[in-house]
């Protein structure tokens, strides 16, 4: 790992310390009723079946609070998304919420095309040395299963919808997406052409 990306990775680290909020765990039986709001777009249980809402299902409860507050206080913004993190009210909603998405079986996709999976897996391993792209699976773990609870900070992205890793991968890449830890997100995809963003997804979905 060089230098810059392992300073990086220790401020985040200590960010991560500073910014978790003091709040109690989340309560999942109170999730379950707050997530009824979701269910339209995120699907049951946080399986959802529209490409455009990303999955739920199994995704840290740390990194599901971030997103809502990222949504609240206008660092990441979505059309529908922003006016429904609003509905969640109190840390302890989003804590609720998100420790119910956590608590359900991971994320799981649909079969994929086996060459182009193949091409994004080696992406996702080894990253492109020529480019300087770091190896996705550094910080999203093996398969995009992510590290772990105790690590929440990179999310499960592993079984999400292949259109919605698409549109992340170029809302970062375009800055349209900015709200990641030092902007790190932005960095990788810049480094990547949209043929490895349209590979590494299709890898990712299959997960
Ligand atoms: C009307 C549809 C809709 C509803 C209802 C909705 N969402 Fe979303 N949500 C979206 C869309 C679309 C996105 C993706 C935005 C983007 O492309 O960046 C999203 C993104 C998210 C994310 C970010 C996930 C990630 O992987 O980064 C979280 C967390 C989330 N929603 C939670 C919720 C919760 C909790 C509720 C219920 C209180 C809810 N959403 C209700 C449409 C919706
Ligand atoms: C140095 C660590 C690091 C590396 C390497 C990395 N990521 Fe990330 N990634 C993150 C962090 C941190 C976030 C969470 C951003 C936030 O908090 O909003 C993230 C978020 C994402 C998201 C958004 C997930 C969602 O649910 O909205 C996608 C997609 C993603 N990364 C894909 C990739 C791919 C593909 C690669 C490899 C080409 C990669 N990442 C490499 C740290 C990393």
């Amino acid at each position: 790992m060089n230098k810059k990306l392992r300073l990086l990775l220790m401020g985040l680290t200590v960010w991560g310390y500073f910014s978790m909020p003091v709040v109690a765990a989340g309560d999942p039986d109170m999730g379950e009723g707050l997530a009824e709001m979701c269910v339209d777009c995120h699907g049951v249980g946080g399986d959802s079946d529209d490409p455009t809402a990303p999955k739920l299902a199994g995704q840290y409860a740390a990194y599901i609070v971030k997103q809502i507050r990222d949504f609240q206080n206008g660092k990441r913004s979505d059309d529908m998304m922003t006016d429904m993190a609003m509905m969640l009210e109190t840390s302890q909603d989003m804590e609720d919420v998100g420790a119910y998405y956590q608590n359900q079986g991971k994320m799981k996709g649909p079969g994929v095309k086996l060459e182009l999976a193949n091409k994004g897996m080696d992406i996702y391993i080894n990253g492109n040395p020529k480019s300087g792209l770091y190896g996705c699976v550094n910080c999203h773990g093996q398969k995009g299963n992510g590290l772990s609870r105790s690590n929440p900070f990179f999310p499960v992205i592993g079984g999400q919808h292949k259109d919605y890793l698409v549109k992340q991968l170029r809302d970062f890449k375009s800055a349209t997406r900015t709200n990641s830890p030092a902007k790190m997100m932005g960095a990788i995809a810049r480094k990547m052409s949209d043929k490895e963003i349209i590979a590494v997804a299709e890898y990712l979905s299959g997960n």
